[in-house]
C-alpha cells in the first residue's frame, strides 16, 4: 500500500518531554515536543507519505492525531486515544505514525489528542501542492500563524481536577500567537511574536486555531486580508479585516504590506458565543513591522466585541468552496443516511457533585449529542471493530433524539431533558454511503456555539442558520453548487448546520465538539465504516508498533 505512494518519505521524529518555560512571570514545567512551544511545524508535499516517530518521554499517556488528515486506508494513525489507538505509555513509550498525505493540499495541523494536553502539544501541518503553484497569485513568503492558549496551572491537572469535582476547569490565563502572549499582558513585553514585512510585498498566512476553548477572532492593524482556504480547501478569494476561526479550523490569508511603513498589532481575542459564562477576555498581541521603519507606537487594531456574533456569523456564512481547485469535490447529489443529532450541555446523576444550582445536587455537567453522553472505552474502539472484541461498543446511536422539543428556548434550559445518558455507541455507516448530518445546538444548560469536527473526511457544509432547524425552509438555503468545504464547522449559537460527506474510508471515525472541556463530558459519537470489499478499500491490519491498552 505504501509503496503506491507518488511522492516521497517524509521523517520527523517528535521528542514529547519536559520543557521548562518562562512566561507570564512563572516558571513552569510543561509537556512539549522538541523543546519549542508550539512544536515543530510539518512540511509534506501532495503525495508524499508522512512518517513520524514519535518518543513518549513525558509522565503522561500521549497521542497525536493529525487534524484533517484523511487518513484514507490508514485509521491507525488518525490518534485520537481510545478511538483510534491506545495511548502511546508515559516515560519512553514509542509508536510511529504512518500514512500517505494524499487529495488535499493547504494548512492542516497535529496536537496531542489525550486530556488537556493539546494546550501545549500542538503545531502546524503543511501540505504544499506538487506542481508548486497555488490558484492565487504566488505570495512573497508564508507565515503561520498558530493561535494557542496558555495556563499558568499544569493543564493535565486543571482537567483532573474539572472532572471530579464535575465543575466547569479554570479558565487560560493568555491567549498566544505561535506560543506568545504579546505585549499586554504581564511580564510578555519581550514575549511577544514579531513578523518583518517588505513594503509592497504580499504574504500567505497559514493560520490555525489551536486554542483549547475559544473561537478567535484575528486581525492586522490598517490591514487587510484575502481569505483562500479554509480547513486545507481553497476557497473563492474572500476580502475581509477581521478572520474568525473556531478551534480546529484554519485559514489561510494573503495581506499585502501596502500601508504606511511603520509598525502594526496583530491581535486575537476570543469570540465567546455564550452568554454569562466566564472566560479570559484579554487579548494576545503580535507585531507586523515594516523593514526599515522605527517600531515605535504600534498601531492596534479594534478587534470585535466578545459576543459579537453578526461579525462571527458574516464570515463564517461568506465563504464558498473554489469550484476550479485542485481537489475539489462535488456534492453527493443522493443521501443514503440522514441523521438529525443534537449537540448541547447537559448533567449526569453524580452523588458526590455539588453544582450549586437549586434542584440539581447530585449531578455534574455533561454534554452530549441525541441525549447520549459518550464515554470513552478502554480498549480502542478500532481495534476493538479490527479484532470483533465484543463489549467495547454498542452500534445504537440514534438518528434523532430521544424526544423533541424547543431545542433553542433558554427557558427550558435546565429541565429535566438535561439530564444525559451515558455511552460508548457509534453508528454504522456502509462504505462509499453518503451522509447528511443535521446539528442542531440545544439551549439546555446554556446557549452556546459547538465547533463540530469530524475525523477522516471533510463534508460540504450545505446550509447553517439561528434557530430550530425546519427542514422546509432550510432545504431553500442548501447551497449545492460552491459549498465550503471544511473537518470542523461551528455551528451558529442556538442554531444549526447541515453537512454531507461520503464514507469512503473503512474505519473508526470520531465526530466531536472541538472545545477542549465539552469532549470529555461526552459531546461525540463515532461512526463505524465498513470495508469496500476490495483491498482497496479494506483496513490494512494494524502495525506492529501500535499501543496496546
Ligand atoms: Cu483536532 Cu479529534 O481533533
Amino acid at each position: 500500500f505504501f509503496s503506491a505512494a507518488s511522492g516521497a518519505i517524509v521523517e520527523y521524529t517528535f521528542q514529547v518531554q519536559n520543557l521548562t518555560v518562562n512566561k507570564l512571570c512563572n516558571t513552569r514545567v510543561i509537556t512539549a515536543v522538541n523543546g519549542t512551544l508550539p512544536g515543530p511545524i510539518i512540511n509534506v508535499t501532495e503525495g508524499d507519505t508522512l512518517v513520524v516517530h514519535v518518543i513518549n518521554n513525558s509522565p503522561y499517556n500521549l497521542t497525536i492525531h493529525w487534524h484533517g488528515i484523511f487518513q484514507l486506508l490508514s485509521g491507525w494513525a488518525d490518534g485520537p486515544s481510545y478511538i483510534t489507538q491506545c495511548p502511546i505509555p508515559p516515560n519512553g513509550g514509542i509508536y510511529t505514525y504512518r500514512f500517505n498525505v494524499t487529495k488535499q493540499q493547504g494548512t492542516l495541523w497535529w496536537h496531542a489528542h489525550v486530556s488537556l494536553l493539546r494546550a501545549t502539544v500542538y503545531g502546524g501541518l503543511i501540505i504544499r501542492p506538487k506542481s508548486g503553484s497555488y490558484p492565487f497569485l504566488k505570495p512573497y513568503a508564508e507565515v503561520p500563524i498558530i493561535l494557542g492558549e496558555y495556563w499558568n496551572a499544569d493543564v493535565v491537572a486543571v482537567e483532573n481536577e474539572a472532572l471530579a469535582s464535575g465543575f466547569v476547569p479554570n479558565n487560560s490565563d493568555a491567549y498566544t500567537i505561535n506560543g506568545r502572549p504579546g505585549n499586554l499582558y504581564p511580564c510578555s513585553v519581550n514575549d511577544m511574536y514579531n513578523l518583518t514585512v517588505t513594503p509592497g510585498k504580499t504574504y500567505l498566512l497559514r493560520i490555525i486555531n489551536a486554542a483549547l476553548n475559544n473561537q478567535l477572532f484575528f486581525k492586522i492593524a490598517g490591514h487587510n486580508f484575502t481569505v483562500v482556504a479554509a480547513d486545507a480547501s481553497y476557497v473563492t478569494p474572500y476580502k475581509t479585516d477581521v478572520i474568525v476561526l473556531a478551534p480546529g479550523q484554519t485559514a489561510d490569508a494573503l495581506f499585502t504590506a501596502n500601508q504606511y511603513p511603520g509598525a502594526y498589532y496583530m491581535a486575537t481575542h476570543p469570540y465567546i458565543s455564550a452568554q454569562n459564562v466566564g472566560f479570559d477576555n484579554t487579548t494576545a498581541t503580535g507585531l507586523v513591522l515594516y523593514q526599515g521603519a522605527s517600531s515605535s507606537s504600534p498601531v492596534m487594531p479594534s478587534l470585535p466585541a466578545f459576543n459579537d456574533t453578526p461579525t462571527a456569523n458574516k464570515f463564517y456564512t461568506s465563504l464558498t468552496s473554489l469550484v476550479v481547485a485542485p481537489n475539489w469535490v462535488p456534492v453527493a447529489p443522493k443521501v443514503d443516511q440522514e441523521m438529525f443529532t443534537t449537540a448541547g450541555l447537559g448533567f449526569t446523576p453524580c452523588p458526590t457533585c455539588q453544582i450549586p444550582i437549586q434542584g440539581l445536587q447530585g449531578l455534574r455537567f455533561s454534554a452530549s449529542m441525541n441525549n447520549r453522553s459518550f464515554q470513552l472505552p478502554t480498549t480502542a474502539l478500532l481495534q476493538a471493530h479490527y479484532y470483533n472484541i465484543p463489549g467495547v461498543y454498542t452500534t445504537d446511536f440514534p438518528n434523532q433524539p430521544p424526544f423533541a422539543f424547543n431545542y433553542t428556548d433558554p427557558s427550558i434550559s435546565l429541565s429535566p431533558l438535561a439530564i444525559t445518558l451515558k455511552s460508548t455507541s457509534v453508528k454504522k455507516l456502509k462504505f462509499n454511503s453518503t451522509v447528511q448530518v443535521i446539528f442542531q445546538n440545544t439551549a439546555l444548560v446554556g446557549v452556546e456555539s459547538h465547533p463540530m469536527h469530524l475525523h477522516g473526511f471533510n463534508f460540504h457544509v450545505l446550509a447553517q442558520g439561528f434557530g430550530n432547524y425546519n427542514a422546509t425552509t432550510a432545504c431553500n438555503k442548501f447551497n449545492y453548487y460552491n459549498p465550503q468545504i471544511r473537518n470542523t464547522i461551528a455551528v451558529p449559537v442556538g442554531g444549526w448546520a447541515v453537512i454531507r460527506f461520503t464514507a469512503n474510508n473503512p474505519g473508526i471515525w470520531f465526530l466531536h465538539c472541538h472545545l477542549d472541556v465539552h469532549l470529555p463530558w461526552g459531546l461525540a459519537m463515532a461512526f463505524e465504516v465498513d470495508n469496500g470489499g476490495t483491498p482497496d478499500s479494506t483496513l490494512p491490519p494494524p502495525p506492529a508498533d501500535l499501543p496496546k491498552c
